[in-house]
């Protein structure tokens, strides 16, 4: 038995202090930090509230900003100082993931002072009698996502620990092709190892992504997939789009009753 309780999933904020998403292909400068603060606001209104929230990666992006080099960590710091000011506002906690874009030594320092700053962002967490895991599938420099050996390893331990409680995987990049020709460029590449893995472990039953902008339900076995839009733009809703259109800002709101979940995604508009 579980409690009865929900949480909010709430992915690619993509915050970038000090400029705007030039749109790619289109003059058109979208503002991360107010679409994110509109989420927030539509969060603090729901009833029942979130336990808690979950941020789906791809958080601060001032990479975008300057494509032409790579930025050091210092240059996320205000990106990041900008995120947890607006999340500040969020009526429950929040436990972070790592999406390509983020920093990882900015990242640590700015939401998991606690750490080292290399410590890659896995971990596991108990609520309500459920158990949730969080993946970091970033690679340094590269679009798509990997989970490494280590990850894996530690993955196989935290499942088989937690066997018999209803367990939620979270996970930045899709492990599998969505029929997205532009975005399954840049998927999760060993997706297959993490699918084996989750196999051997019924009790996993749904895994949650973000790093798409899109929104998609999808039943695999015993596992289903979902995908929650982007708190920022989204991706175009016309076949084979290699393209993003603004908003409008989205997040997915997540029952969980009797070891079971419902959901739904919210737009913000
Ligand atoms: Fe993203
Ligand atoms: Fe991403």
């Amino acid at each position: 038995m579980t409690d009865r309780f929900r949480f909010v999933h709430i992915t690619d904020t993509h915050v970038m202090a000090g400029g705007a998403w030039r749109i790619r292909g289109t003059d058109v400068d979208f503002d991360t930090d107010a679409s994110l603060r509109r989420v927030v606001d539509t969060v603090r209104r729901l009833d029942p509230a979130p336990a808690f929230a979950v941020l789906g990666g791809d958080l601060a992006s001032p990479d975008l900003l300057h494509r032409e080099r790579t930025l050091a960590p210092s240059e996320y710091a205000s990106s990041y100082m900008r995120l947890t000011e607006i999340l500040g506002g969020l009526p429950c906690r929040a436990h972070y993931l790592m999406g390509n874009h983020d920093n990882l030594e900015a990242f640590n320092l700015a939401l998991r002072p606690e750490v080292l700053k290399d410590v890659p962002c896995y971990y596991g967490f108990d609520h309500g009698g459920m158990h949730f895991v969080a993946l970091d599938s970033h690679e340094p420099g590269h679009a798509d996502g990997v989970l490494d050996a280590a990850q894996l390893a530690w993955l196989e331990r935290d499942l088989s620990a937690h066997r018999p409680a209803p367990t939620v995987v979270f996970v930045h990049h899709h492990p599998w092709p969505l029929g997205h020709a532009w975005m399954d460029t840049m998927q999760l590449r060993n997706g297959s190892e993490l699918m084996t893995l989750l196999g051997r472990h019924s009790q996993v039953k749904w895994l949650i992504g973000g790093h798409v902008h899109s929104e998609q339900m999808i039943q695999r076995g015993g596992l289903t997939f979902l995908t929650t839009p982007s708190t920022c733009i989204q991706l175009a809703k016309v076949p084979g789009a290699t393209h993003f259109e603004p908003g409008p800002p989205g997040f997915r709101v997540v029952d969980v009753e009797d070891g079971r979940l419902s959901t739904f995604v919210v737009y913000a508009r």
